[in-house]
Parts: C-alpha cells; sequence; structure tokens
C-alpha cells in the first residue's frame, strides 16, 4: 500500500512539473525559470551579446534599458516597441519620445538571431527586452535581480499608445504620476525608475526649454544653476542643433551609482522631469531624492524591485499573442 501511494505521489509530482510551466504562465505568471528547459542557455546568450555591445559602446547599456521603459509603457511588456512599420502596423519607433531617440535595436537583432539558433521559436522579444535592461544596469555598475519570464510577443503596435504613455520631458510631475499610476506604479517607483538617467544621454530639444524660456516668458529656468546652464547653452543654442547630447549625469554618465540624485540636490538635474522631484513641496519626492543620493545601497535595492514590477505590467502569456521569429515583424500577415 506504502509503495504504491509512494508511486502516485511520484507520478502527480511529476505532472505537476511538466505542466506547470504551461498552466502558470497562462495563468499570467512569470518566473525567472520559465526558460530553464527549454532553453537553458537563453539568459547566458543575452548576456554575452550585451556585454559586447557596451564594450563597444558604453551609452548603449542606457540606451537598452530605455527600450523596456518604452516596450512595458505601451499595451504592457509585449515587445509592440520593436515592430517596424507595415502592412497594417504604424511603429511606435515613429512616436514623439522614440522618434530619432530610441536606439539600441540593432543589438536586440543580434541577441534574437543567436537565440533563434540556440533554440528556435522559444525565447520571446519581450523577455529579451526584460533580460537586456538588468544586464545593462548590471554592466554599467547597478544592481542585479532575478528577471521574472515568459512574456510573449504582441501582433500590434501602438503608435498612439507610444505618444500618450510615455512621460515627456516638460510633463508636469502630476501628469508623469499619473503616467505611472496608470500602469499601477507609485511615486517611490517613479522617484527609484528615474534614477536610470544615471546613465545615458538626452537631445538638446528634451531640455532646451529650461535654458531660455522656461514656462514661455523668456526667462531660464531658476531651479537649475545657472553655472551649470551656461555650461548646457554651449550645447544647446537658443536655435539648431536640436540632436546634440549632453549627459543625463554629467558627473559619472556611464556608471550607474547614485550621482544622479546628488545632481538634482545640487541643481544640476538635466531634465525638467528630472529636477522637479527634488524640488516639489507637498510630496515624499524630496525625502525620496535625499534617502537616495545619501545611501546607494537603498536606492539599487528599490531599483531592482520597481524594475520588477515595471516588467510585469500586463504580459502576455499563454497562448496569447506569439514567439516571434524577428523581433521587427510578426510571423505572419
Ligand atoms: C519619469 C519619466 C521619464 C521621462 C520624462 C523621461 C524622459 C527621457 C528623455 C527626454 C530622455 C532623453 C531622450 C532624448 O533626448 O533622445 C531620456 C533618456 C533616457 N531615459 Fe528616461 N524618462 C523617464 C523615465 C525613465 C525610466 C523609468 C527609465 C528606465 C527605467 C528611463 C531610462 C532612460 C535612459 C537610460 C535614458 C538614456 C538613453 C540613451 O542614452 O540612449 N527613463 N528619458
Amino acid at each position: 500500500m506504502a509503495m504504491a501511494m509512494s508511486c502516485f505521489y511520484i507520478v502527480v509530482t511529476n505532472i505537476l512539473v511538466i505542466l506547470s510551466p504551461l498552466c502558470l504562465a497562462h495563468g499570467g505568471y512569470l518566473y525567472p525559470q520559465f526558460y530553464d528547459r527549454s532553453c537553458p542557455k537563453a539568459q547566458q546568450i543575452v548576456k554575452s551579446v550585451v556585454a559586447k555591445a557596451v564594450a563597444r559602446e558604453a551609452r548603449m547599456a542606457a540606451s537598452l534599458l530605455r527600450l523596456h521603459f518604452h516596450d512595458c509603457f505601451v499595451m504592457g511588456c509585449d515587445a509592440s516597441l520593436l515592430l517596424d512599420s507595415s502592412g497594417t502596423i504604424i511603429s511606435e519607433k515613429l512616436s514623439n519620445s522614440n522618434r530619432n531617440s530610441a536606439r539600441g535595436f540593432e543589438v536586440i537583432d543580434e541577441i534574437k538571431s543567436a537565440l533563434e539558433e540556440e533554440c528556435p521559436n522559444t525565447v520571446s522579444c519581450a523577455d529579451i527586452l526584460a533580460l537586456t535592461a538588468r544586464d545593462s544596469t548590471v554592466l554599467a555598475g547597478g544592481p542585479s535581480w532575478e528577471v521574472p519570464l515568459g512574456r510573449r510577443d504582441s501582433r500590434s503596435a501602438s503608435l498612439s499608445g507610444s505618444n500618450n504613455n510615455i512621460p515627456a520631458p516638460n510633463n508636469t510631475f502630476q501628469t508623469i504620476l499619473t503616467k505611472f499610476k496608470l500602469q499601477g506604479l507609485d511615486i517611490v517607483d517613479l522617484v527609484a525608475l528615474s534614477g536610470a538617467h544615471t546613465i545615458g544621454n538626452a537631445r538638446c530639444t528634451s531640455f532646451r526649454q529650461r535654458l531660455y524660456n522656461q514656462s514661455g516668458n523668456g526667462q531660464p529656468d531658476c531651479t537649475l544653476d545657472q553655472f551649470y546652464a551656461a555650461l548646457l547653452r554651449t550645447r544647446c543654442p537658443r536655435s539648431g542643433g536640436d540632436q546634440n547630447l549632453f549627459f543625463l549625469d554629467y558627473v559619472s554618465p556611464t556608471k550607474f551609482d547614485s550621482s544622479y540624485y546628488n545632481n538634482l540636490l545640487a541643481h544640476k538635474g538635466l531634465l525638467n522631469s528630472d529636477q522637479v522631484l527634488a524640488n516639489l513641496q507637498n510630496q515624499p519626492s524630496p525625502q525620496i531624492v535625499k534617502t537616495y543620493a545619501y545611501n546607494s545601497e537603498i536606492f539599487f535595492q528599490q531599483f531592482a524591485k520597481s524594475m520588477v514590477k515595471m516588467g510585469n505590467i500586463s504580459p502576455l502569456t499563454g497562448f496569447r499573442g506569439e514567439i516571434r521569429k524577428n523581433c521587427r515583424k510578426v510571423n505572419s500577415q
């Protein structure tokens, strides 16, 4: 009897082990071991291509991290951002925040080709973006975290979603917070995730307004350190030079650290949306900024937590969506 019971137990356990990925993924639940059986080398492959790309150009870590954000805020983390225009699809790459700005798509292509060679039709482009964001953060010196996996890829894109949902640098704080709340993220997530601006660049067109005519009155932004503003004006003239780049964190532009928050305390945040976090009254954000500025460990822990939370925005799981063969197009049109 005992023997029969233990056999029964083993059979049931095995069935559960085999079925659990299907059931859990279908239930909308992502988990880090998703590819452990189907593509054991997946994470290693992603990491090695990202490492090569960042070694070629340090800024690439920033560009790849940003792609995951711009994907997740539009219909969830479903790689809709990666689709090129074709047939019925108008690419999100054409939106106000992505046009002439979002970059790193060739690196995602390289990762996808390597994964298709290793285990065809298995690893989604949406999961590639999530892994790439984590690997880029680590390579730049930031925190690591386990990435829940099992997302599938959308068969459509939303240009209007991209235009409306992704915060713009001149949005008011309330608008930005509302855009985060619509995605299930709160003010702590907002302040921590904005810390991604510890790496990477912005174009003159994203911050010019602060240098010459904040609030449309022709006066420069009084919340910006005036020596820093003078330096920025050399890179960003009153007209022209729209694509000129400047570091989001001028102190350590390729290092993921807490100097972004120290810059805000010194009135040297590059974007209006950055500086406002430290200057608001009657909001908890200035206190959070101080905490992260003084203690990078607390920032790192919260950043990792908030990235996982962002990565969980409305994933397609189970039988929804597809695993694209090429991240730039749906499998059949
Ligand atoms: C809070 C609202 C946010 C606003 C208004 C905002 C806005 C911007 C803008 C305007 C740029 C420069 C784009 C350009 O001029 O080409 C930028 C760059 C960047 N953003 Fe954000 N962002 C926000 C949140 C985030 C979040 C949540 C992340 C990631 C978790 C992120 C990651 C980055 C990175 C890494 C760059 C540099 C990219 C590169 O150098 O290629 N941003 N952001």
